[in-house]
């Protein structure tokens, strides 16, 4: 029978499904039921930044506070109370599951996080995910002081834990293979790729602003695929592939291109946990009839280095391939 047994980050996971960072995850009695159905690791729903509002604090007013003071106020508070629920979290998760149990924060700073970096990796999380994202809405940010934040981010995180981390990414960077590169030589042994967010919306009714979601479809893992395969084997990091997976040979597909693992999240809401059963089954029914023992035997084996015919992985314009379209 083939063998699905995967290393990320150092870690060792049964197989190569990790149920992604989501409310599949936000508590013990959830990621039981991912370790039930197979799961080969979890990514604890995320601690946002945003919680560490004042009011978490108590602190209502901060009018005739020295601006600097308020932000020390703020930060002591926050250590103090912020991540201590999470902590028990992890804490409870790491009493019940044999699985490995990666933490996740949700960074938009590097300021508060470092000292809640130690405090999750006390608490036993075997990995942490850093879940950054911030939106450029000023004419003087410039792409090299954006990507700087996420290279701050992981250079404090890192100086202050020992555990694996790994940065979940948006997928929209002018030069994608140089920030990963970066983020691997200060200190991120994984990069997730990519991200997927709420995007703003308009109620024309009301005239208002909101909010919309939608859960992933399959055509949206063409663009992890693309830069997996640009990106592996060459910035000293492993990959973890998530956004628009949904079927067994999907997960294939990110492994061949040089994956380690995949997170998933929408085909599970969709379908349940159990799912992963099944796609497990079809992976190993797949490896069966190509004649592979193990992950290793193709992970990798058609990533931009090693396929014959790399170029594919670069062209993005409409030329003969979609000509009947037009
Ligand atoms: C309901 C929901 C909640 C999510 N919450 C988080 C979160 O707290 N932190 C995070 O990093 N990603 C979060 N995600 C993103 C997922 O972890 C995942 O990366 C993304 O949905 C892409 O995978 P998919 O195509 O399989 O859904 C969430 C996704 C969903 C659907």
């Amino acid at each position: 029978m083939p063998q699905l047994e995967s290393k990320y980050m150092g870690l060792t996971l049964r197989n190569p499904i990790i149920v992604a960072s989501s409310g599949l995850t936000k508590n013990v009695e959830k990621m039981q039921a991912c370790e039930d159905a197979g799961a080969g690791a979890v990514v604890i729903k995320s601690l946002f930044e945003e919680v560490l509002g004042q009011e978490e604090f108590g602190i209502q007013d901060s009018t005739g506070i020295h601006p600097e003071a308020y932000d020390y106020l703020r930060a002591d508070l926050a250590m103090e109370y912020g991540p201590r629920e999470y902590c028990s979290l992890i804490y409870e998760a790491k009493k019940k599951l044999k699985i490995p149990v990666i933490a996740s924060i949700n960074c938009v700073s590097a300021k508060w996080w470092p000292s809640f970096a130690s405090q999750i990796e006390a608490a036993g999380a075997d990995a942490l995910e850093l879940n950054v994202f911030t939106t450029a809405n000023e004419q003087y940010i410039t792409a090299s002081s954006l990507e700087q934040l996420y290279i701050d981010i992981i250079e404090a995180v890192r100086s202050k834990i020992k555990i694996p981390v790994a940065m979940k990414l948006g997928m929209y960077f002018t030069s994608l293979p140089n920030l990963a590169s970066q983020l691997c030589l200060h200190g991120a042994n994984g990069l997730v790729l990519f991200n997927r967010f709420t995007e703003p919306d308009i109620d024309i009714k009301k005239l208002a602003l909101k909010t919309t979601f939608q859960f992933s479809n399959r055509y949206e893992m063409h663009r992890p695929l693309r830069w997996i395969a640009l990106l592996a084997g060459r910035i000293g990091c492993d990959l973890a592939a998530t956004t628009g997976i949904q079927k067994a040979e999907d997960i294939i597909k990110m492994l061949l291109v040089g994956a380690s693992v995949v997170e998933l999240a929408s085909i599970l809401y969709k379908n349940g946990v159990e799912h992963i059963q099944t796609l497990l089954d079809e992976i190993r029914e797949w490896m069966s009839s190509q004649n592979f023992e193990n992950i290793d035997d193709f992970k990798g084996k058609l990533r931009f280095t090693k396929a014959t015919d790399p170029e594919l992985f670069l062209r993005a314009q409409f030329i003969e391939v979609i000509r009947g379209y037009e």
